[in-house]
């Protein structure tokens, strides 16, 4: 082991390099996979490098910090781990790892319906925590209403918090890497919150008849109570039409290049999406959130929180709820660190101006 791999991670890409080393073949392919050419994937990472950050000096610094308020809550920073499918091809203790992990960082935590751990299980590890973050969770909807009701059901009695439901993957992307290594789930990892599936996988004209439409997401706020976010959006008039519909948030999101190749970037798209919500709703941002300061630059361009889905694996596939807590930690101290040299000093003063015209 070369003695960069072996010294104390200082950033998430040392995590990355310990994760690709703890990792099989298998687990890699389902991390890197993206959908197409990648052009969206490395599209994301390029979108914020391209931002340049124009800061103040000599302004007040004390009372610096990286409290925000999101959905009516105060949050002691605005990072979230995303929805991963799978966490238990990453490490042994999966989603309870990343949990307890987001919690012990007072981040907000986002269970995918396709953990290999009962949403049940999750919850109860950390709902009663006092000071951690928001607990979502993230529905795909079913083939039929009334097994999303039952998930949906479910999740409010386990705690959850509000729901996030994924609107770019009514079918799986192409995504060679995938295919190229015979990616499945290992013996034993199932999708816990779903019943097994069909034996005979559906074709494409089945999928499409039953995928969802803006119906289906009138019809899911008629039936919970809890605020309900749309995940995937990039255009204005989708975020518009959710709006009209009654969502309570909206994340902008290309799913991390994995689903459609050739969307913009997340930091390109996100401005117009905000211009079109006015405020009206958070809007969330995630795909290739790696630094602090992307996680200012998100805020600068109006974002009120990111999430992070590859660095949430790799923390885990790192060293377990450590690896993730480790990660969360070092976003967070990063993105203090550039509140504090860009000037903006809090979250609130965050703005446009912060970004190099
Ligand atoms: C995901 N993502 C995802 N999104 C979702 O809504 N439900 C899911 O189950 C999953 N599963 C999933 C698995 C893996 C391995 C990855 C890498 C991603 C997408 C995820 O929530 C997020 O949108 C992107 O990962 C954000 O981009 P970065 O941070 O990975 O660059
Ligand atoms: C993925 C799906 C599960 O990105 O959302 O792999």
């Amino acid at each position: 082991m070369s003695s960069a791999a072996s010294s104390p991670p200082v950033c998430l890409a040392d995590h990355d390099r310990r994760a690709r080393a703890a990792l099989d073949a298998n687990a890699i392919a389902y991390l890197d996979s993206v959908a197409g050419d990648g052009i969206t994937h490395r599209a994301n990472r390029e979108g914020w490098d391209a931002l340049r950050l124009w800061p103040r000096v000599l302004g007040p610094l004390a009372g610096s910090h990286t409290r925000t308020t999101l959905a009516g809550r105060e949050l002691a920073h605005p990072i979230l781990l995303g929805p991963v499918a799978h966490q238990r091809l990453f490490h042994p203790d999966g989603e309870l790892a990343s949990a307890v992990a987001a919690s012990a960082q007072q981040a907000g935590f986002i269970l995918s319906t396709l953990s290999n751990t009962p949403l049940e299980r999750v919850a109860a590890a950390v709902v009663a925590d006092a000071d951690r973050g928001p607990l979502w969770f993230q529905l795909y909807f079913q083939h039929d209403r009334s097994h999303t009701l039952e998930l949906v059901r479910r999740a409010e009695a386990a705690g959850f918090e509000a729901l996030v439901v994924t609107v770019d993957a009514p079918v799986n992307g192409v995504r060679d890497l995938e295919r190229q290594a015979g990616f499945r789930l290992p013996p034993g990892l199932a999708a816990a919150n779903l019943a097994a599936p069909a034996a005979a996988p559906e074709g494409l004209a089945a999928l499409l008849a039953r995928a969802p439409t803006w119906a289906e997401v009138e019809w899911l706020l008629s039936q919970t109570r809890l605020p309900v976010f749309l995940k995937g959006i990039l255009h204005p008039a989708d975020a518009r039409q959710a709006i009209g519909c009654g969502v309570h948030g909206l994340v902008v999101s290309n799913h991390g290049g994995r689903t459609l190749d050739g969307l913009p970037a997340t930091a390109a798209a996100l401005p117009a999406v905000v211009g079109a919500v006015e405020g009206r709703v958070p809007v969330l941002v995630d795909g290739g959130i790696r630094r602090g300061t992307d996680v200012l630059k998100a805020l600068a361009l109006g974002a009120s929180a990111v999430l992070i889905g590859r660095p949430l694996a790799v923390g885990l596939a790192s060293a377990g709820a450590q690896g993730v807590a480790h990660v969360l930690r070092l976003l967070r101290d990063e993105f203090e660190a550039a509140l504090a040299l860009s000037g903006a000093a809090t979250p609130a003063g965050t703005s446009s101006g912060l970004l190099f015209p």
